[in-house]
């Protein structure tokens, strides 16, 4: 006994000397003390230090959470060129601080020329890396239509103030992080193959952390989309430049396309868990109906007293999500061209159906498991960012090119990137996307239409108020990351960057695999989980979730992904 303490004590004064010499906030980590600053007059995560940056100046003189989000869009544009866009489209979730919500759905477009066989061979087989990376992988782009709508909507600043951030960060350049410049330089073979000439991506030798970015073609783009609003785009030199950059390419979007593209105000999906309310967006993402059909598989087993990442909760998890994302491949796409049974897919006697199969003693295989069918029913790299204002009005937007970088082509002389978004389309039922996605019928390509997403921009109200705004990028993970998020903070008792920091795991249905990444699961947990029949395979990050928490006493509280450059900041 006393050889026992004797050890415990000087296990103790390591310990303690360990503390001692520790910065301070590695100590708290340590101890799991979260010091996150809070807020009480707005907040703004996003992907990069700069454009965060924007968008607290914004707030701060005035401008409210939809100024900021347009702001933010443009600068990110700028500061993030693998995601963040004017060539590319997105999502927003809305809740003013009176509790009216909207959705608006800047979404890509298939263009006028496109269609279902587009990229197959012949012999009826998918041509590798059509839909990826070349001008004809590139919807017709909703960004900049979107800001415009969103701004003319609910935006109180002139809309000249939200564009010229964007335009001088493009033309007196910006810092590059150490994340950035490596993304330049894996990319630099690409950006020399894919866009003969100069590009302001490539650089004599490498790029470094601290390197200053100027793309001056840039700023003249954002100079016509600050004096002339929409036209500044989809009109005049801008459009002229995306034209004859698709002529050169062979690329199909046209001058009709551009006219013809509006942005679109959507209802948002609302659905409840355990009193809280979720507000998300509805189709053309899966993510919305995918996030609802989530909650309510789980909702009613005890994931608190099972844990965080724990065998049971992890179990449960992936059967619902192999269910959910089962669905997702036959009977979501655009529903203003195919007829999404969006209340089927949300009916609580469905769910509960869903989940009967669902057995304690082996894995489901994904074989055994289809999508559903229900009586009655006849047969159909991206970023986010969350806002917070004063007034409490709320935005929560996801927008990308899709992959990084998007097609890697630009629009030469406008300075933009193209996105490769046509690869959300199934190019051939049963054949998987980039992100090892399925579709068929409903999700195929037609003109006209917008591709299926994942992108789940959301918000959450408790007892009528604000809770929590999240979102993230990460393709077919988007939505279990959104999911994660939530139920940290409200099963696990998180703060909110615990609950963004805290590692994730992911099952899609096909391939029928857990993906975690590298420590979300413990060894015990694995073992247990390969003994009843789950494959696991690990990934380096999955998902960027950047959220805002409104604490009991009214505070703004941020998360803001490790995994990237993701910055909070708030006054
Ligand atoms: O809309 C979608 O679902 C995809 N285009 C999103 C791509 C994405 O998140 C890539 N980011 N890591």
């Amino acid at each position: 006994m006393p050889n026992f303490n004797k050890k415990r004590n000087s296990y103790l004064s390591v310990f303690l000397l360990t503390l001692f010499f520790m910065p301070v906030g590695c100590v708290q980590k340590r101890l799991g003390i979260d010091n996150s600053p809070q807020y009480r007059n707005g907040m703004v995560v996003c992907a990069y230090p700069d454009a965060a940056q924007v968008g607290l100046d914004i707030l701060k003189k005035g401008g409210n959470a939809v100024d900021a989000a347009v702001a933010v869009q443009f600068a990110l544009a700028i500061t993030l060129p693998e995601a963040g866009n004017i060539g590319g489209g997105g999502f927003m979730v809305y809740r003013s601080g009176t509790g009216e919500s909207n959705t608006l759905d800047f979404r890509e477009k298939g263009p006028a020329k496109a269609s279902t066989d587009m990229y197959l061979d012949p012999e009826g087989n998918v041509i590798p890396d059509m839909s990826l990376y070349t001008h004809k992988a590139s919807g017709v782009p909703g960004s900049v239509d979107g800001m415009v709508q969103a701004h003319s909507k609910y935006g109180k600043l002139k809309w000249a103030e939200l564009v010229q951030p964007a335009i001088d960060l493009a033309r007196n350049g910006f810092k590059i992080t150490k994340r950035l410049a490596a993304d330049l330089n894996r990319n630099a073979g690409q950006f020399k193959k894919l866009n003969p000439g100069k590009t302001y991506f490539i650089k004599e030798g490498e790029w470094k952390e601290g390197d200053i970015l100027v793309q001056e073609d840039l700023a003249k783009t954002f100079e016509q989309i600050r004096d002339k609003g929409r036209e500044g785009f989809y009109d005049g030199v801008v459009a002229d430049q995306l034209i004859a950059e698709m002529k050169n390419g062979d690329g199909l979007i046209s001058k009709v396309d551009l006219k013809n593209y509006h942005s679109v105000w959507r209802k948002a999906i609302t659905g409840n868990y355990k009193g809280y309310k979720i507000i998300t967006m509805p189709p053309p993402s899966s993510g919305g109906i995918a996030l609802l059909q989530l909650l309510q598989s789980v909702e009613k087993y005890p994931l608190k007293r099972w844990g965080h990442n724990q065998d049971s909760t992890v179990r449960l998890i992936v059967e619902a999500e192999r269910r959910v994302y089962a669905d997702r491949s036959k009977y979501l796409g655009d529903p203003d061209f195919y007829k999404v049974p969006v209340d089927s897919l949300l009916k609580p006697a469905y769910i509960t159906a869903r989940m009967n199969n669902f057995s304690w003693n082996a894995a489901t295989p994904s074989t055994v498991i289809q999508p559903g069918t229900f009586v009655g029913y006849e047969s159909d790299q991206t970023t986010h960012y969350s806002i917070v204002d004063r007034d409490g009005n709320a935005a929560s937007i996801t927008t990308t090119l899709n992959d990084s970088f998007g097609s890697k082509i630009f629009v030469k002389g406008a300075g933009f990137l193209l996105n490769n978004e046509m690869d959300d389309f199934s190019s051939k039922p049963g054949v998987p996307n980039m992100y090892g996605l399925v579709g068929g019928k409903a999700n195929s390509i037609q003109p006209g239409k917008r591709m299926l997403s994942s992108m789940t921009p959301t918000i959450v109200e408790k007892d009528g108020k604000l809770f929590m705004v999240v979102g993230t990028p990460g393709g077919s993970t988007i939505i279990t990351s959104v999911f994660q998020t939530i139920i940290n903070v409200i099963e696990f008792n998180q703060r909110m960057q615990q609950a963004v920091a805290s590692k994730r795991f992911h099952h899609q249905w096909l391939p029928d695999e857990v993906m975690a990444e590298t420590g979300a699961l413990d060894s015990a947990t694995v073992i247990k989980l390969q003994a009843k029949g789950y494959k696991i395979t690990y990934r380096g990050g999955i998902g960027r979730v950047d959220a805002i928490l409104k604490t009991q006493q009214g505070n703004y509280e941020g998360g803001a992904d490790p995994r990237g450059d993701d910055t909070k900041l708030g006054w």
